[in-house]
């Protein structure tokens, strides 16, 4: 499967909400993608396999700072390395855009996510106690800083 990372167009928006409402308890909305489409503080990549959508990341960035709205793979596309990929694309946008560092918040019981971090760099920088609901639970918050 030949996969490619791309930024996202409108045309993508039921495809990210379907695979949103597949993800989360509080999945992002037609109106949310559509609104971070049409604002450059957003930046959302996809990957796809030509014809599907198999994943997606998003970034928020204000001066050199940057923040991830939300990374997500199906299910059925997973442990393929898609999510490094993502987080390859938004290292590139990082660069391109100078910015300092990227930051996150996780659940912490989420593992397969803290390792995707982890792996890629990023470290935990603290903790905020019951910053999640359905069901309640700390955020980890996890940054990866770049070099001058
Ligand atoms: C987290 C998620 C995005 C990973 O996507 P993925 O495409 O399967 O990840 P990759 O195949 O690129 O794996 C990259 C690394 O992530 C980690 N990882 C991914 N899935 C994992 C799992 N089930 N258990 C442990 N580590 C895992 C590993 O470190 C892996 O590196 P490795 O393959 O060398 O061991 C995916 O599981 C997902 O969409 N989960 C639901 C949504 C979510 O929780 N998003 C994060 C919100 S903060």
């Amino acid at each position: 499967m030949a996969v490619t990372i791309r930024p996202a167009s409108p045309a993508d928006i039921p495809e990210l909400v379907r695979l949103e409402q597949a993800c989360f308890s509080l999945p992002h909305t037609e109106e949310q993608f559509l609104h971070e489409l049409q604002d450059d503080v957003y930046a959302l990549f996809v990957a796809s396999d030509g014809d599907a959508i198999l994943g997606y990341a998003g970034l928020t960035h204000i001066l050199d700072e940057g923040y991830i709205t939300n990374v997500a793979v199906f299910s059925h596309a997973r442990r393929q390395g898609i999510a490094d990929r993502l987080l390859a694309a938004l290292d590139n946008f990082a660069a391109a855009s100078a910015l300092s560092f990227i930051s996150l918040e996780v659940r912490q019981s989420n593992t397969p996510a803290v390792s995707l971090y982890a792996k890629n760099g990023y470290r935990k920088t603290g903790e905020i106690p019951n910053y999640y609901t359905d069901p309640k639970e700390n955020a980890l918050i996890m940054t990866k800083y770049y070099s001058a």
